[in-house]
C-alpha cells in the first residue's frame, strides 16, 4: 500500500492537513486517533451515503476505542436548509456530545456545508472533520471553510467560515457515485487547471480516460493536484477579497445556466457551458488564441460535459446574469482566461460579447 498523500493548508487561523488514499475509510479510526483525545465522535451522513460507506469507517472508529453518534438525514440539495440542521443539531445534543466531541461530515457537498455549519455553531464550536465522498466535495467543496444552508431567497444565505482539523479523502468511494455527478466533479477539476496550471490541464488532456474508468490511483494523484491548487488560492485569500474569484471561472455564466434551466442542467454542466462561454468571449475579445480556445472545448467535452446544443433560449439566462451576487456596482465581472493555466478578471465586457457567447452555446 502506498502512503497516504498529504496536503498541507497553512491559515493564519491555522494549520490541517488533506489525506488522499484509497482505503482510507478502513483506516479512518487510526488517523482520527492522533487527532483528537475523543472517544467520542459525532458522524453526519445521507441516507445515500450512510448504506454504502458507513459502515466501514464506524468499524474502524470502534477498533480505535471511539463510539460514534450517527445523524442521518435526507439526501440532496433540497434538504440543505435548517429545518435539517435542526435535525442534526437534536441528533448529536441527544447524545451528548462535548466541546472537544469532533463532528464528521460523511458525503457530497450538501453534508459537508451543514455539518461545517453545525460544527461552527454547536456549542459555540466544536473540531470538524471532512470525510468528502463526491469528486465535487473532495477537490472543492472540503477546501476553503465556507459552510452554510439555503434559504427559501436564495443558495447559501445562511453561513460561516469554519476550518476543518482534518479532510479524509478515500477515492475509492467514488465507485458508487453516479456517472453524472463524476463529470460534474471533473469540471471543477479542468476548471482549476485552466486557471492555475497548465502543466496540469496537459496530463489532464492525457489521462481523463483514467478517471472516467474510476482508476483509483490515478484518482488520488488527480484529486491531490487539485485540493492543492485549491488550497493554494484560498490561502492567498481567506475570505473571498481578491484573487479567489478565480475560482468563479465559468461560474457567473453557469449560475445563470442553472437556475435559467431549473437545475435541469446540473452544476458541473452548467459550468462546463459556462467555462465554454467565457473561453469564447475571450477568444472573441483577442485575448485567448484560438488554439487555446479549441484545446479548452475539446477537454470539457472528454469529460463528457455539455459543449454545445444549449436548450435554453439565452436572453433569459442573459438577464439573469445580472442578479448575480456576484455583480459589482452594476458591472459584471467574468474571470477570463488568457492563456491556459492563468486568468484575468475584467469587467468591461461589451455586452454583445457576452450575449454572442451565450447565443453561441445553443448551436
Ligand atoms: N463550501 C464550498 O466551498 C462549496 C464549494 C462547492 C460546492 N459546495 C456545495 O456543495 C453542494 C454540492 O455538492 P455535491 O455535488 O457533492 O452534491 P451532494 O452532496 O448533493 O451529492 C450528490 C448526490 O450523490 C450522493 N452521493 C454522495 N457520495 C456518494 C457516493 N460515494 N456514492 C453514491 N452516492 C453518493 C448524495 O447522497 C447525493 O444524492 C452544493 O450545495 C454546493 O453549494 C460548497
Ligand atoms: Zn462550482
Amino acid at each position: 500500500m502506498k502512503p497516504p498523500l498529504k496536503v498541507p493548508v497553512n491559515l493564519s487561523s491555522g494549520h490541517y492537513d488533506i489525506w488522499i488514499q484509497p482505503g482510507l475509510r478502513e483506516r479512518a479510526g487510526a488517523v482520527v486517533s492522533g487527532l483528537t483525545h475523543s472517544k467520542k465522535l459525532g458522524i453526519v451522513t445521507d441516507d445515500q451515503v450512510a448504506p454504502r460507506h458507513l459502515e466501514p469507517v464506524r468499524k474502524s472508529l470502534a477498533a480505535a476505542g471511539i463510539e460514534t453518534v450517527v445523524a442521518i438525514v435526507p439526501a440532496g440539495e433540497q434538504h440543505k436548509n435548517i429545518e435539517t440542521l435542526g435535525q442534526i443539531y437534536d441528533a448529536l445534543l441527544g447524545a451528548k456530545i462535548e466541546r472537544s466531541t469532533p463532528v464528521i461530515a460523511l458525503g457530497g457537498g450538501v453534508i459537508g456545508d451543514m455539518t461545517g455549519f453545525v460544527a461552527a455553531t454547536l456549542l459555540r464550536g466544536v473540531p470538524f472533520i471532512q470525510m468528502p465522498t463526491t469528486l465535487l466535495a473532495m477537490v472543492d467543496a472540503s477546501v476553503g471553510g465556507k459552510t452554510g444552508v439555503n434559504h427559501p431567497t436564495g443558495k447559501n444565505l445562511i453561513g460561516a467560515f469554519h476550518q476543518p482539523i482534518a479532510v479524509l479523502i478515500d477515492p475509492e468511494v467514488l465507485r458508487t457515485l453516479p456517472e453524472r455527478e463524476l463529470r460534474g466533479g471533473l469540471a471543477e477539476c479542468i476548471k482549476h487547471e485552466i486557471i492555475r496550471d497548465a502543466e496540469g490541464f496537459d496530463r489532464l488532456e492525457k489521462e481523463i480516460g483514467k478517471a472516467l474508468a474510476l482508476d483509483v490511483d490515478y484518482l488520488a494523484d488527480l484529486v491531490a493536484h487539485n485540493v492543492a491548487i485549491k488550497a493554494r488560492v484560498v490561502e492567498a485569500d481567506p475570505f473571498e477579497e481578491g484573487e479567489r474569484a478565480h475560482l468563479n471561472f465559468g461560474h457567473t455564466f453557469g449560475h445563470a445556466i442553472e437556475s435559467v434551466s431549473r437545475y435541469e442542467y446540473s452544476h458541473g454542466e452548467s459550468v462546463a457551458l459556462g467555462m465554454i462561454a467565457a473561453t469564447r468571449a475571450a477568444n472573441d475579445l483577442k485575448m485567448l488564441d484560438n488554439s487555446s480556445r479549441d484545446r479548452i472545448e475539446k477537454l470539457i467535452g472528454q469529460a463528457g460535459l455539455p459543449i454545445g446544443g444549449m436548450k435554453l433560449d439565452p436572453q433569459p439566462v442573459f438577464s439573469a446574469m445580472y442578479f448575480d451576487k456576484k455583480v459589482k456596482a452594476g458591472k459584471l465581472r467574468f474571470v477570463l482566461p488568457d492563456r491556459i493555466g492563468h486568468v484575468v478578471i475584467r469587467d468591461d465586457l461589451p455586452e454583445r460579447t457576452i450575449f454572442e457567447a451565450l447565443r453561441s452555446l445553443v448551436a
